[in-house]
């Protein structure tokens, strides 16, 4: 790409909606995909919760009990931890993904984590959910969060058989 390359697609909204703020780059789920656009500056203090984002048409078929590494860009290392968690239908938190250690919800032992391998529970089946990632940024308020969000279903073992042939 030259030098000459047309700005993407979220940084152009980014800059719409929000004025030149929108360099930093901050947090967006890479793995499952986020919604898009996959604006990395969605936050709770100037976006709607729980995504900052409606549901779009990308969604990814994950299956119950099945391990997988949730991935995410992240533009700079905010002070603080993540937390990982799935909403159901109506978007209300059903499940945590990443554990609470020593009284905090959120993991903050790697300030640059972009990764973060997790398991689903056996007997959890979950259509039209989904995964949000909520990213500390502490030196911006002990409540300042990033976040972002992926839509998922969470089939039945059984499916994956039925459509794939594996198990
Ligand atoms: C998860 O993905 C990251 C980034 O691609 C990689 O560095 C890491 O090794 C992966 N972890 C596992 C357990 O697969
Ligand atoms: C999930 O969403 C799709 C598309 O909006 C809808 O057709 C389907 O009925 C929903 N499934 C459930 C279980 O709500």
């Amino acid at each position: 790409m030259g030098p000459q390359r047309a700005p993407s697609t979220s940084l152009v909204l980014c800059v719409v909606l929000f004025g030149l703020d929108c360099a930093l780059g901050h947090v967006a789920l890479v793995y499952p995909p986020a919604r898009k656009y996959d604006l990395d500056f969605l936050d709770n203090s100037r976006t709607k919760p729980p995504c900052g984002m409606p549901r779009g048409t990308i969604k990814t078929t994950l299956l119950e009990g099945s391990k997988f590494n949730v991935t995410w860009h992240l533009g700079y290392p905010h002070k603080g931890g993540f937390k990982i968690q799935l909403l159901d239908q109506l978007e209300r938190p059903v499940l945590d993904l990443t554990p609470t250690i020593q009284g905090s919800e959120f993991v903050s032992n790697d300030a640059t984590a972009q990764s973060y391998h997790v398991q689903l529970p056996t007997d959890f089946t979950c259509e039209n959910c989904t995964l949000r990632l909520l990213r500390q940024a502490q030196e911006w308020g002990p409540n300042y969060k990033f976040w972002s969000c992926a839509d998922v279903d969470i089939k039945p073992r059984k499916y994956a058989a039925d459509t794939e042939g594996t198990s």
